[in-house]
């Protein structure tokens, strides 16, 4: 069954969609907005919600950019995990995947936050593991500079283990609490983290219970050699940057078969391309709203918004030359930067043609038409194995969201890729991933000490 979900930011998918007539008229701190678009999701049946987050806040060196205000500055989002421990008291089935970063987050804190929204939300808790991309976000966290990304990457690789180490702390059956013996607990069933790494050091047990999904499913992102292997190691959701059908073949095909030597089968990650859709009801509808679109984003936003994601300043350069090519990994430091500036050499284009054809959806791919064009493009790249489902980006909220569910999810029920409704109530039931086996139950538990 195709995956689905959908990143979550009130302000749209789109740099020109909050200026749209059909967005929230204010987002910033709005729980309401939040709410109500994981509540028109779960109506359309979604997998799942997607936070990403950072811990700074940009362009504030260049006011006249600060104050137009792009997507991943930030300057007024919940921090996730909080947001969805309150989204989940509105909802019942619809997955709520959160970002935290193992750069600047300690692994305990990282097991504790997400086992409890498990438990908040009755099994549907998610962590996206990032390593953080903005170097600005270090100098809130102690320091001038960023870690470089073997750093990074070694980091997260132990940050995981600890966290799924502490996830296992306790046997579901732990909590007794028997009033007649007095025994609150059975200490048998208790297990110490013990670990001692080169980055970490966390004695442990959590003290949260053990999660009803036994553990939260673990997303990743980052597409770097590094981060690929990391997601082949231990990743269950992938959130995909490929920006074209042959490229996510080649990625699917690359990860999938890198899990093989971790002992993994290929279907315990599922792997979701980013998405943007521009549904109409009918072609017409689609490309009016899309100009539409295009008209409200600003160049010099454009341009201050290119230089970002390609890690490339744009700034002064003729806005209808040509674009800067990289030498290795040099230009370009994140895999969506390089494959940006890939896009850009491969088609010759300018500054102003690669943000035209980039920021509608900040790199990703898009799909622009009626529910059946829509439903085709998805269906072809699901059924030629470039993905499991899509991590989908709506350009103006809440109105395209609701669009999709309305129009879309129909067209790919019929065609059997969506179920008629939620498979489960846990998260991992909609991803269709097996659940963690208690490990009290395979052996003995350590005594605690
Ligand atoms: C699709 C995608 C989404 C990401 N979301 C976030 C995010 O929300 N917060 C964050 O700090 N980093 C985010 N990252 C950054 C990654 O964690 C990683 O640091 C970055 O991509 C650089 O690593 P790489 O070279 O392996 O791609 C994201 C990356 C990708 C590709």
């Amino acid at each position: 069954m195709m995956v689905l979900g959908f990143t979550g930011g009130a302000l749209g998918g789109h740099l020109g969609g909050w200026r749209h007539r059909d967005s929230f008229p204010t987002t910033a701190m709005q729980l309401k907005c939040m709410i109500e678009m994981a509540q028109i999701a779960e109506r359309g049946g979604l997998d799942m919600m997607f936070l990403a987050d950072g811990n700074g806040v940009r362009q504030m060196d260049r006011p006249e950019l600060f104050a137009a205000n792009s997507p991943s500055d930030r300057p007024a989002v919940f921090e996730p995990v909080t947001l969805f421990a309150a989204v989940a008291q509105h909802t019942s089935r619809i997955g709520l995947v959160a970002t935290a970063t193992t750069s600047y987050e300690e692994p305990f804190t990282i097991a504790r936050k997400f086992a409890s929204l498990d438990h908040l939300s009755g099994g549907r808790a998610g962590w996206n593991l990032v390593t953080t991309q903005y170097v600005e976000d270090s100098k809130n966290f102690g320091r001038d500079e960023h870690f470089g990304r073997e750093e990074r990457y070694e980091r997260a690789r132990e940050s995981l283990d600890v966290v799924r180490s502490l996830w296992d702390s306790w046997a579901t059956d732990a909590f007794l609490q028997d009033k007649s013996t007095g025994r609150y607990l059975d200490p048998d069933r208790v297990r110490l983290t013990n670990h001692r790494g080169k980055h970490f050091s966390v004695k442990g047990p959590l003290n949260v219970a053990r999660a009803p999904q036994g553990q939260p499913v673990v997303f990743m992102a980052g597409q770097s050699d590094a981060g690929k292997e990391l997601a082949a190691y231990g990743g269950e959701g992938l959130f995909g940057t490929a920006s074209n059908k042959a490229e996510a073949q080649a990625e699917y095909a690359d990860i999938k078969g890198r899990m093989k030597k971790y002992g993994r089968p290929a279907d315990s990650l599922r792997i979701l391309p980013a998405l943007s859709v521009l549904v109409g009801r009918t072609a017409t509808e689609a490309d009016a709203l899309f100009d539409e679109l295009q008209s409200l984003i600003s160049p010099a936003l454009a341009v201050s918004y290119l230089s970002k994601v390609t890690g490339v300043d744009l700034t002064g350069l003729p806005i209808d030359g040509p674009m800067p090519k990289r030498k290795g990994e040099s230009l370009g430091g994140t895999a969506i930067g390089r494959s940006v500036l890939d896009m850009a050499a491969r088609d010759g284009l300018s500054v102003r043609a690669t943000y035209e054809r980039v920021l509608p959806t900040h790199g990703g791919n898009m799909v622009k038409g009626d529910p059946v064009q829509v439903a085709d493009m998805m269906e072809d790249w699901y059924r030629s194995k470039a993905c499991d489902g899509f991590m989908l980006s709506m350009p103006v909220e809440p109105r395209s969201l609701r669009d999709f569910c309305e129009l879309v999810v129909p067209e790919l029920r019929r065609r059997g890729l969506r179920p008629s409704e939620y498979r489960g109530p846990t998260l991992r039931d909609n991803m269709g991933l097996a659940h963690p086996i208690d490990p009290f139950l395979q052996a003995p538990a350590e005594k605690a000490g």
